[in-house]
Order: structure tokens, then C-alpha cells, then sequence
């Protein structure tokens, strides 16, 4: 396990585009370990490579809404190269980003995405998420683009606790 170092606002990483990632390497595989890793430890539910210092397109994803009964169930998502391929709906509700520490923010969303990447084997994928998970991969496909949440922020940013989630 390795934690990489999670950028944050101010740092001009978070403005660049990313670029496709092209091959399977071991190296982009410790990078995605190290991803979640990173990611579990702030208490994230997503996490964009640009936010450990990689201009790679390239998110994990982790909302907890895997098979079980407990309120987190762990299901770990890796996105390469995601495309957004369909939103409807709309959300509006709290969110943050572990790049923008301790503060969070109304943001408007789509409740409905799907969205085709290639998972952590190169195969493709596409998802359809509602809710936070819809929340949650807008969110991450935007940092691959240069752009943090509180562009969208309606009102203030505020003060949140420790252990909220963020993204
Ligand atoms: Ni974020």
C-alpha cells in the first residue's frame, strides 16, 4: 500500500487537461492500487488521477453500493479514458473533493449518467449510475478536464467535519 500525495487547489495540476491513457502498464496498475489507497484512507468515494499528480485520464470510484447490508459495502470502480455518454435528470445536494479540503458545497448535477471507460483489464465497460454515483463520476470526469466542483458551487463553500465524505 502507498499513499501518494492528494493536490489541492491552487496547484496548477488541477487545471490541465488530461491525456488518454494509451497502454496497460504495471506502472498504471500501482498507480491505480495506489488510487484507492489513497482515496480509502481520506475517506473519498472517488478520485481523479490529476489529484495525485498524474495528467492521466483516469478515476476510481467507490460509493459503497455493493451487495450487502451494511451501509458501505465496498465496490471498487476504475474508469480509464471514461466518456460520458447520456445524463438526465437532475440533483441538487452537497458535495466536496478531497482536492478542496474541509469544505463543501450545493452543487447541481444529473441524476441519471452513463458513462463508457475501460476498467483495470483494458476492457470496456459502460455504467449507468443514479444518485452518487452519478454524482460521484461527473465529478471525477470534470478533474480530467481541468475542473474542480467549485466552479458549480451554488452560494458559499462551507466548513465540513472530519470524515465526510469527499471527492
Ligand atoms: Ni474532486
Amino acid at each position: 500500500m502507498a499513499l501518494r500525495n492528494i493536490r489541492t487547489m491552487g496547484d496548477e495540476i488541477l487545471n490541465k487537461v488530461c491525456k488518454p491513457v494509451k497502454e496497460n502498464t504495471p506502472k498504471l496498475q500501482m498507480l491505480i492500487d495506489d488510487m484507492f489507497d489513497t482515496m480509502y484512507e481520506a475517506y473519498g468515494v472517488g478520485l481523479a488521477a490529476p489529484q495525485v499528480g498524474m495528467l492521466k485520464r483516469l478515476v476510481v470510484i467507490d460509493v459503497g453500493d455493493g451487495e450487502g447490508e451494511e451501509e458501505f459495502v465496498s465496490n471498487p470502480r476504475v474508469l480509464i479514458n471514461p466518456e460520458i455518454l447520456e445524463t438526465s435528470g437532475e440533483q441538487t445536494g452537497e458535495e466536496g473533493c478531497l482536492s478542496v479540503p474541509g469544505k463543501a458545497g450545493i452543487v447541481t448535477r444529473p441524476n441519471y449518467v452513463k458513462v463508457k471507460a475501460l476498467d483495470r483489464d483494458f476492457q470496456e465497460i459502460v455504467i449507468e449510475g443514479e444518485g452518487l454515483l452519478a454524482r460521484a463520476i461527473c465529478h471525477e470526469c470534470e478533474h480530467l478536464d481541468g475542473h474542480l466542483y467549485v466552479e458549480r458551487v451554488e452560494g458559499e463553500l462551507h466548513d465540513v467535519g472530519e470524515n465526510e465524505t469527499e471527492e
